[in-house]
């Protein structure tokens, strides 16, 4: 297992959530079906296999392996992705690309050098995406706004993990992607917002929650089956159901230079 999310890559092609076909399609259309999209920080292609149907070529860059062999795997060899391990701090070293796409990974990433080297490497019409989960200025790091949260937050603490400990660009400053770009070279962004209606049971919550970095196998190691075990019970006393629904609203930014 390695890195931050050591283990996690199975349970996140699994149980996270992708974003849906509305802002898939709205991506593509925004940067142009012609184009070579930089997906940085691809993970096991959430955005980079559904994308690849609808643009010219896809290059997939992420610093996890077992994230890549995920991705490897879904794609089952769609033919104009490129898997490429790699990260923020290497993009020159790319092949070359026309627009760039992060989904929830550019609070990984030193992200005012990554927007700096960004508009040296884009051509004058690329672009630079953020595709998340939707949240309201000033509105703290994934709050526990569904009630399932609040029991896996309990769990989590139980067991020591907590979602700040995630030393991550966001946590360390606190400024929202918007802010940070409206101050870059690609301060020209457009917001849209996409909504979907998800239905969980318990193993799938269980699952989300071994996909994030800070409650992952590799975080966890030996406290993995006590853990699973201690979530499931709490879950379950909490809605005996074992059904939770989400209405899940993704958020892209599509942030070009002025007057472009
Ligand atoms: C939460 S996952 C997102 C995966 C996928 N893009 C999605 O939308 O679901 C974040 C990914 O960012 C990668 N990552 C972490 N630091 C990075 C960096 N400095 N540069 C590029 N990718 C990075 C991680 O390995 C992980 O696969």
């Amino acid at each position: 297992m390695e890195g931050l999310f050591g283990g996690a890559a199975p349970y996140y092609a699994r149980y996270r959530p992708g974003y849906g076909q509305a802002a898939i399609g709205y991506l593509a259309e925004t940067l142009g079906a012609g184009s070579r999209v930089l997906d940085l920080g691809c993970g096991p292609g959430t955005i980079a296999i559904p994308l690849a149907r609808l643009v010219t070529a896809v290059l997939a860059v992420d610093p996890a392996r077992e994230m890549l062999a995920e991705g490897r795997r879904l794609a089952d060899g769609v033919a104009n992705i490129a898997w490429l391990r790699g990260d923020s701090t290497v993009l020159r070293g790319l092949p070359p690309f026309e627009q760039v796409v992060m989904g929830r990974s550019f609070h990984w990433m030193d992200r005012r050098s990554v927007l700096a080297e960004l508009d040296e490497l884009l051509p004058p019409g690329g672009a630079v995406a953020l595709v998340g989960p939707a949240r309201q200025r000033g509105e703290p790091w994934e709050p526990d706004a569904q009630p399932w949260q609040v029991v896996e937050r309990r769990v989590c603490g139980e067991f020591g993990l907590d979602i700040h400990s995630a030393a991550n660009s966001f946590h360390a400053t606190g400024e929202h992607h918007h802010d940070l770009l409206a101050a870059s070279p690609f301060s020209s962004v457009e917001c849209r917002v996409f909504g979907r209606r998800l239905v969980w049971d318990v193993d799938g919550l269980i699952g989300l929650q071994l996909s994030y970095s800070y409650s992952s196998p590799a975080r966890l190691g030996e406290q993995l089956p006590a853990f699973v075990g201690t979530l499931r019970q709490a879950l379950l006393a909490d809605n005996p159901a074992g059904r939770w629904e989400q209405n899940l609203v993704t958020e892209v930014l599509v942030a070009r230079r002025p007057g472009r």
